[in-house]
């Protein structure tokens, strides 16, 4: 499959023929609906008296698409979120809420009575029991992927002085970071392996019966443990032979990496709005969209939900975030995600920054259909990427 982008209203995509040809096979939804904040500023329309009836349409249209394995998350604000969340629990019932997620969204609101800070995400599966596990990469969450990467880099830096030295540090790094974390899991990443890269050796024995073990072919002769077994001879073999056997007093382990090292998906994230803007600002585009997602948002979500290739569907596209994460995260991860796209041909709000932007450059009656394309082909030239996209317009 190609990655497609349609240009229209969500509704009529989400019924056509060519859509509802991936029913059943689409294991990621993300949407960010306008929030109905009544704003008169934005670059799109976001007052809307139909809000709930015109959300329901498009969540019944996109429930049929999810594969059993499936799940939505859903970008929204206090405005509409008590209405989302029953309408969530009556399309895809209260068994298969997943959760709510809360974002940092601004510094302060200046509100009179509570300065709201945070919106949501809001995840639905469509069948709770066959949602795979979340969980993610530790060095990917922006919660404790630099503290994680300092240590990294300095147990290295000290491996290149001697390993004793690396040791010690390692050492004391990891009792700093118990310190400061309360965590603990760390105390698992003892060892250093001849490239300075730090891992842990995991355990080979089973909860079976005692058995002695003998793997000629790497001349590893194991007795009887008194109360376990040990892992079978091939899996054993097969560590080896990936570079992932090391032994301790001539007993075999596995060897994790800490920069492999996963945690769960805590439900408090640690992105920002203005992120997003930041987002546009390196692809010189600053001012382009005044409320983009920040594209490590959606890799986030990408990432700890889906842990093999998936089409990723966006059907309130904006400035086109989800495809610039998936494209980041196929070039990170070396995934093959691919991402379908839905934005109508809407005009741009004249009194947004984003109507100067772009009739400066040009355009003469903006839209924002047509911002989305910009961003998405300058993060592909930037990136020395070939439009990999089929665009679908008139339907
Ligand atoms: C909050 S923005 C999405 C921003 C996006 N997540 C990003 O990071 O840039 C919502 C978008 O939905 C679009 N939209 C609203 N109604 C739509 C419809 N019926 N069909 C397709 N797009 C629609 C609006 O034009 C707007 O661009």
């Amino acid at each position: 499959m190609e990655n497609k982008i349609y240009v229209g209203d969500n509704l009529d995509v989400l019924k056509s023929k060519e859509i509802k040809a991936f029913a059943g096979k689409i294991n990621f939804i993300y949407i960010d609906p306008p929030y109905n904040t009544t704003n008169k500023t934005l670059a799109f329309n976001d007052t809307n008296n139909d809000w709930f009836i015109d959300i329901s349409k498009r969540l019944e249209a996109c429930y049929e698409l999810l594969s059993d394995k499936g799940c939505i998350f859903i970008s929204i604000d206090d405005n509409e979120l008590s209405n989302l969340l029953c309408l969530g629990y009556k399309i895809f019932s209260k068994e298969n809420y997943v959760g709510l997620f809360i974002t940092k969204q601004a510094q302060r609101s200046n509100a009179k009575h509570i300065n709201t800070i945070h919106e949501y995400v809001l995840c639905f599966a469509k069948n709770k029991k066959n949602l795979p596990k979340f969980y993610i990469n530790r060095l990917e969450n922006p919660a404790e992927a630099k503290q994680i990467q300092r240590i990294i880099n300095k147990v290295k830096k000290a491996y290149k002085e001697s390993p004793k030295l690396a040791k010690i540090e390692l050492k004391k790094q990891i009792e700093q970071y118990v310190k400061d974390t309360g965590e603990k899991w760390i105390v698992n990443y003892s060892n250093i392996d001849e490239e300075g890269n730090i891992f842990f050796a995991k355990d080979l024995s089973t909860p079976n019966k005692p058995n002695s073990l003998d793997i000629d072919e790497i001349g590893l002769h194991l007795n009887p443990l008194k109360t376990r077994g040990w892992s079978s001879k091939e899996k054993i073999l097969n560590l080896y032979n990936q570079k992932r056997l090391c032994l301790k007093n001539g007993r075999p382990y596995e060897i994790e990496y800490i920069y492999e090292a996963t945690n769960n998906v805590s439900s408090v994230l640690n992105f920002y709005s203005r992120q997003g803007t930041n987002d546009l600002k390196k692809l010189n585009l600053d001012g382009l969209f005044d409320t983009p997602k920040p594209v490590e948002l959606i890799k986030y979500l990408i990432r700890c939900s889906q842990h093999e290739d998936s089409i990723i569907l966006d059907f309130y596209a904006g400035s086109g975030t989800t495809a610039q994460a998936v494209y980041e995260i196929n070039k990170e991860d070396l995934t093959n995600h691919k991402y379908i796209l839905v934005q109508i041909d809407e005009k741009i709000n004249s009194k947004n920054d984003a109507y100067a932007l772009m009739t400066k450059m040009g355009y003469s009656e903006p839209t924002v259909d047509q911002a989305m394309l910009l961003r998405i082909n300058t993060y592909l030239d930037k990136n020395n990427l070939k439009k990999d996209y089929i665009l679908k317009k008139d339907r």
